[in-house]
């Protein structure tokens, strides 16, 4: 079956970091499991180059806005390309292929009566590129999404129907229960299109960077709306719209951005998206009402995941506490952080990032349960049989253990097609428990002494299936290590090992083995100083959490229960100081009525001095986990608000107890 696997396409503003490293690495993985199961699949990455945010990028940098995006863009595919994520093709769209198919999808929803001119007024948010409709209120100022000022536009604009497709959207959410997943994300969505559409507007007038309408509409001032223009990537890397003679013509003199022009548009009658979580509605609802516009099937699963952070805050360039992937990729294998990555978080919720577990996983895990397992088997093999465990059948033996090993490798199937990633390596453990235990239980070595040597073939036999079989459902997560794993053993991973070892539950015999070094050596200690270095003094693993206008955002709302969830406590400030080589910092010690003061580091030095906070109640978030700064634990937040005026502390009207609950 041909598939299409998407990630987004990145915009330029910002330099590769590694969320979208994540999102990335997952689309690889996929990519590698649908191939072994014999799947013909086209993966498709890029960059966003257009619009409003990418102009002012440029215009801040002060370079023309093409040589801007030509140097972004390389750096995210150079990032890829250190990565070996095997793209089949880097969508730009700044490409003339591109262009040409957003105007002629632009047409075709046109002439289907779902284009309309008009005008918009509203607010717009540049950093999310997105508009709002009509009923969120004209004066919230801030981005319900991002937390940044939004910017009041009223300008002429086409209409895209939106509003028409409000049936037919619920009723494809409903008749396909796995297009979005984790399931709660389909729900979020749901409750959204539910509530009613606006139509979107689609083009805009007060920037020239991006591709204008087609020229027949003779309104050269509209420039398409930059989401309509990105997400066409899909359908324009493969040929969607390029077939006329005509366009052939034009499009020969950009033969090095390599257009499809015999339309691959196969490929989409089975598209996954991954994205995450930011742009859900703009593939959930816009994108599919697109499609449903232009007569295109709509994709398969839009597999949507949860945020990486930095101390409890989004990862992102404009709060500089990014990690840069390649710093990652040169201290640490390969292997071990795409494991990370998918071991650390189920897909769909956010994650933590860090070095120490990243460690950790290496050092226990991958080191010992399945480093460790090759390395005995390794060891054993060669000291009784030199290495060699050719004639020796398990089929008739370890029947148990086999139907054990055969639930295990069904059930990782499901996990993959449910997009339970972490399942799916818990899943590939219990395989390597199960060796493991094995090997403690039969004691191969009392089998040697035993003289059954003919025993012993065996039992290593089945450890080398086990292996191979762990190596082949590995090998999309960590292919450096699962062909060690393979060169070891003597097979190829490759979709007939797959279809014989996991597929069809079968059996290699005859191993003969060749040494390989360990898999996973242990990791002593961080390879990167900082991991969230800007130029700042606060080197710590973690900065503080910015104060920013995000605490505008009303339309996360959360219920009464998720609100007792957060424990905020009256306390008094008994101690107070500065911390040695930060500027921002102050670390205090605040009794919140328990058996000793709770230790607090809070960014406000730049505007208390330590000595006149003591004695003060304050309010402290006592149930927030605890948090390092410059080596130094937090045990709760200090609560304060920042503007423009600066930034003010909480306190209360009246003395109070301290340890009194806010509510
Ligand atoms: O939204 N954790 O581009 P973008 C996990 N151009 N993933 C993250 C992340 C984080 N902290 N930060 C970013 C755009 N990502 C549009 C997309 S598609 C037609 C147009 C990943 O550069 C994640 O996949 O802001 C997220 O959805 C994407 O990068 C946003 O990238
Ligand atoms: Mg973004």
């Amino acid at each position: 079956m041909k598939r299409l696997l998407t990630t987004p396409i990145y915009y330029v503003n910002d330099i590769p970091h590694i969320g979208h490293a994540y999102t990335t690495i997952i689309a690889d993985v996929l990519k590698k499991y649908w191939s072994l199961r014999g799947d013909e699949v086209f993966l498709l990455t890029g960059t966003d180059e257009h619009g409003q945010k990418i102009e002012e990028a440029a215009q801040k940098k002060d370079i023309s806005t093409i040589d801007y995006v030509d140097s972004i863009s390389r750096q995210f595919r150079n990032t890829w390309d250190c990565f070996e994520i095997d793209y089949d093709k880097f969508m730009r769209t700044t490409f003339m292929e591109h262009k040409i198919s957003v105007q002629k999808a632009f047409e075709i929803m046109f002439d289907r009566g779902d284009i309309y001119k008009g005008e918009y007024e509203g607010r717009y948010c540049v950093s999310c590129e997105s508009f709002f409709t009509q009923t969120q209120v004209l004066d919230e100022i801030y981005c319900p999404d991002c937390g940044k000022q939004t910017q009041l536009v009223k300008e002429e604009s086409y209409f895209f129907a939106l509003s028409k497709y409000q049936q037919r959207l619920l009723t494809w959410y409903r008749d396909n229960p796995q297009c979005i997943l984790p399931l709660h994300k389909k729900n979020e969505v749901i409750v959204f299109v539910e509530q009613g559409l606006q139509d979107l507007s689609i083009t805009r007038t007060s920037f020239e960077w991006g591709i204008q309408i087609p020229e027949k509409f003779h309104d050269k001032k509209h420039i398409i709306y930059v989401w309509l223009d990105a997400l066409m990537n899909y359908i324009s890397a493969l040929g969607y719209g390029l077939t006329q003679p005509k366009t052939r013509e034009i499009l020969d003199g950009y033969k090095e951005q390599n257009p499809c022009l015999d339309s691959q548009m196969q490929y989409f009658e089975h598209a996954t998206h991954i994205v995450g979580k930011d742009i859900l509605r703009f593939h959930a609802v816009y994108w599919p009402a697109f499609l449903m516009s232009l007569n295109i099937t709509l994709p398969r699963h839009i597999f949507v995941h949860g945020w990486w952070t930095i101390n409890g805050v989004k990862m992102s360039k404009s709060l500089g506490n990014v990690v840069n992937p390649l710093e990652i990729q040169q201290a640490y294998p390969m292997d071990i952080f795409r494991y990370f990555l998918l071991k650390e978080v189920p897909f769909g919720q956010d994650g933590d990032f860090s070095q120490t577990a990243l460690i950790n996983r290496n050092n226990g895990e991958l080191s010992n349960d399945l480093g460790n397992l090759l390395n005995r088997l390794q060891g054993m093999s060669e000291k009784y049989f030199a290495s060699s465990l050719q004639e020796s059948f398990c089929l008739e033996s370890y029947q148990e253990s086999r139907k054990k090993i055969n639930a295990i490798t069904t059930q990782c199937h499901t996990y993959m097609e449910n997009m339970q990633l972490h399942k799916y390596l818990e899943s590939v453990w219990e395989l390597l428990y199960l060796g493991n235990e094995m090997i403690t239980k039969i004691a191969p070595w009392e089998l040697i002494k035993a003289n059954k040597h003919k025993e012993c073939k065996e039992f290593l036999n089945l450890i080398a299936n086990i292996l191979a079989k762990a190596g082949l459902l590995l090998y999309p997560i960590m292919p450096h290590a699962c062909q060690k794993i393979a060169h070891c053993l003597g097979f190829s991973i490759d979709s007939k090992s797959f279809a014989l070892l996991i597929t069809q539950h079968g059996y290699l015999h005859n191993f003969v083995l060749t040494k390989v070094d360990a898999l996973f050596p242990k990791i002593e200690s961080k390879k990167i100083e900082s991991s969230n270095s800007q130029n700042s003094d606060e080197k710590s693993d973690l900065a503080p959490p910015p104060q920013t206008q995000a605490s505008q955002e009303f339309s996360n709302r959360i219920s009464l229960a998720d609100f007792h969830k957060i424990d905020i406590r009256i306390g008094t400030v008994v101690e107070a100081s500065n911390l040695p080589k930060s500027r921002k910092l102050l670390k205090l010690k605040v009794d919140i009525g328990e058996t000793r003061p709770r230790q607090i580091i809070a960014g406000i030095a730049e505007f208390y001095q330590s000595d006149s906070l003591i004695g003060r109640q304050v309010c402290i978030l006592a149930n927030l986990e605890h948090a390092k700064f410059m080596s130094e634990v937090s045990e709760g937040m200090l609560l304060a608000v920042k503007d423009k005026e600066g930034l003010s502390i909480l306190g209360i009207e009246q003395e109070r107890k301290n340890g009194s609950k806010i509510s």
